[in-house]
């Protein structure tokens, strides 16, 4: 499968609801549309085209043939049907009996086949049989045989057909299947050609210029999903401590442009990494209006943790108060703290200008996790503050003018954008897990021994 083929199936896969949803509605509306509509029967007499003389020559039969297709001829001709219609006599006017008749040569043969549709089977064969015989007793007026030197009688008279021609439920359903198919298919891509989001590494990577720092898969259950997971922050762990020239940022903000795209996963996973390496963490609560990293660190704790960054600011609480121990040695973390209109303004007071180092300087590593840069000033306010920031990129959202939203907002204030990190990344799940795999089997066998 080359490279071509795997991008059209993947969009296949990735728009499959579309396309299915296409296909059932064109099925369902043909099955039901074949099931009101009325059922139609079909059935053929036969008549048979003998030239006078005896003789079965090759000459003999060619003309027959051209007999019978005159013979075709004169058979739609309005006397024949208002003489059929004569015969039949149950209220049919010649118009409809023409309408019900349909009259065909049998190519290469004497024979004449003469079709009559109608609702009811019975009375589709009453037509072709009547029409037949109408045809021969005007025949037989007109002298034809004399005329064209053939006679003309009932081969075969027509059956009572036993299942209509239309419609054919399963064959519409089909056809329907398959325009259904082919449009849901043109959906998908034309879905897929409006859709701006960024999906892939190589997109964003062809479109910023800002270093990917690590790839986040969707967390699982299962344990290899775990551990790619806790894995991509390892090695976002690593990636920052050549994010700048001057080595590694001593504080950190993450941000992201909207709610929800992963800003408190990556601090506090990030936090926990590097803790997990002996470094002292200062993890500290940003997003005054969401706090959501207590849960986190102190899961214990119901209430809201007191005092937080706004008592601080407010003159209510020191530094030292602000600081909380976690669950995790290495790891301090400072609480929200009660709500404040915007944090942005009270960066502006005396206390919060230094804020930012005097809290750094508590610990080796000190990661605020921000409030989406979409909602107010706070974010960039801080992201201008720090070493260094992380823009976290929700691969299952973010598009790229978000991501450039962000990016602009971010240099409005100088932020030292270190790189992304890709969250949710879909294509790792596939390519990263069967190298994690490997490794969850080897430890496992090396605990086994
Ligand atoms: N890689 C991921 N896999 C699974 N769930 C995730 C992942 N990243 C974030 N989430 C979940 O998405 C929700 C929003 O994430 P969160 O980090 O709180 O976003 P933010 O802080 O940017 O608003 C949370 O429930 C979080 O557990
Ligand atoms: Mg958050």
């Amino acid at each position: 499968v080359n490279e071509q083929q795997t991008t059209y199936l993947q969009v296949i896969w990735r728009r499959k609801s579309i396309i299915l949803a296409s296909v059932l509605t064109f099925a369902v509306v043909a099955a039901l549309v074949s099931e009101t509509l009325q059922k139609v029967y079909s059935t053929s007499a036969t008549l048979a085209v003998k030239q006078n003389s005896d003789s079965q020559t090759f000459d003999a039969v060619q003309a027959a043939q051209v007999v019978a297709r005159t013979y075709g001829d004169i058979l739609q001709s309005p006397n024949v049907a208002q003489l059929a219609a004569n015969r039949l006599n149950d209220g049919q006017t010649k118009q409809q009996v023409q309408a019900a008749i349909s009259v065909e040569p049998v190519a290469e043969t004497q024979l004449i086949k003469l079709t009559a549709e109608d609702p009811s089977p019975t009375e589709a064969k009453a037509i072709a049989d009547n029409y037949a015989q109408a045809f021969i007793d005007y025949a037989r007026q007109r002298n034809l045989n004399v005329t064209t030197g053939a006679s003309v009688s009932i081969a075969d008279p027509a059956p009572t057909p036993t299942a209509p021609v239309r419609p054919k439920p399963t064959l519409y359903t089909l056809l329907a299947t398959l325009i259904g198919l082919a449009l849901g298919l043109a959906l998908a891509f034309l879905r897929e050609r409006m859709d701006s989001r960024i999906r892939t590494l190589e997109e964003i990577e062809l479109i910023f210029d800002v270093p990917v720092l690590a790839r986040v898969p969707a967390r699982g259950k299962t344990e290899t999903s775990i551990a790619s997971f806790t894995e991509a922050y390892r090695v976002l762990r690593t990636n920052l401590q050549f994010a700048t020239p001057e080595g590694p940022p001593r504080t950190i903000a993450i941000t992201s442009m909207d709610e929800g795209e992963g800003k408190t996963t990556t601090a506090s996973q990030l936090a926990l990494v590097t803790a997990a390496t002996g470094t002292n963490v200062l993890v500290v609560e940003a997003d005054l209006r969401r706090p959501a990293l207590q849960h986190f660190f102190v899961p214990g704790q119901r209430e809201a943790l007191r005092p937080g960054l706004s008592n601080y600011f407010l003159g209510g609480a020191s530094l030292e108060e602000i600081i909380h121990p976690t669950t995790i040695p290495t790891v301090e973390f400072v609480p929200a703290g009660p709500t404040v209109p915007s944090l942005s303004g009270l960066l502006e007071s005396n206390r919060g200008r230094t804020v930012i180092e005097d809290l750094a300087a508590c610990a080796d590593v000190t990661i605020l996790d921000c409030p989406p840069l979409g909602l107010g000033a706070d974010a960039s306010t801080v992201a201008g503050r720090v070493d260094g920031v992380i823009l976290v990129i929700n691969l299952e959202t973010a598009t790229e003018k978000s991501v450039r939203n962000a990016l602009r907002q971010l240099e409005a204030v100088r932020a030292r954008v270190v790189g992304f990190v890709l969250n949710r990344d879909k294509s790792l799940e596939t390519v990263y897990y069967g190298y994690l795999e490997d490794q969850v089997a080897r430890q496992r066998e090396t605990a086994d021994r």
